[in-house]
């Protein structure tokens, strides 16, 4: 996918299948800069980490599923990016505490649901409080100047969305979208405003 070559464990978000992570790898390959710290929050197969590693970027890639966490760390190693990915398992920003990121890039789970299983939380965003915590704990983890690539659609709820962008003091902008018969997929980048 991308140049990038993929495996896929059970239980892991599905890269290829799905528009948003296609879309989301190409803002991250055009934003991740050499040297810069990237947290791949939610990494799913890897790809997003990949990518920021490619482009020479050290990166701390996170999931809340361990088996997605095993997935992109193959994946890492079979891009030749092992030595610059370090994996963290654990909910949003918990496995890094204290630290700081120049870019941070998130695709929440947005469908309205409960998950019924880890393979779940990868789509559904359950009783809906992960957004509005991200965008409120984000600002801690961000060095001065850092963005976060957020990827979010139509059919998710936006006015959760706008509502947490004014609350917290978030400036965003579209990086690249993506329209299919059923939502608009779009990437925001976020600064403090
Ligand atoms: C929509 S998928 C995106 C996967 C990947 N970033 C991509 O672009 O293909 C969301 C990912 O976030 C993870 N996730 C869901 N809730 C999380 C949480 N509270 N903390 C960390 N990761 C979480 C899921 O396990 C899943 O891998």
């Amino acid at each position: 996918m991308q140049g990038i070559k993929l495996i896929l464990l059970h239980d892991v978000f599905c890269p290829i299948y799905t528009v948003s992570s296609g879309l989301t790898a190409r803002v991250v390959r055009a934003e991740a800069k050499r040297g810069e710290r990237v947290l791949d929050l939610g990494t799913g197969s890897g790809l997003q980490a990949i990518i920021a590693a490619l482009n020479g970027a050290r990166v701390i890639a996170t999931d809340i599923n361990p088996q997605a966490l095993r997935c992109a760390r193959i994946n890492a190693l079979i891009n030749g990016v092992g030595d610059r990915v370090t994996f963290k398992l654990g909910d949003l920003f918990d496995p890094v505490e204290g630290k700081s990121f120049n870019l941070i890039v998130f695709t929440p789970p947005y469908l309205w649901g409960l998950p019924r299983n880890i393979r779940e939380r990868g789509w559904f965003y359950g009783e809906g409080g992960l957004l509005l915590k991200f965008l409120s704990e984000a600002k801690e983890y961000l060095r001065p100047g850092g963005r976060i690539l957020l990827t979010y659609s139509t059919i998710a709820d936006e006015s959760l969305l706008k509502h947490g962008l004014r609350l917290y003091g978030w400036h965003s902008t579209i990086m690249a979208s993506r329209n299919t018969p059923l939502e608009r997929i779009y990437v925001l980048k976020l600064i403090r405003r």
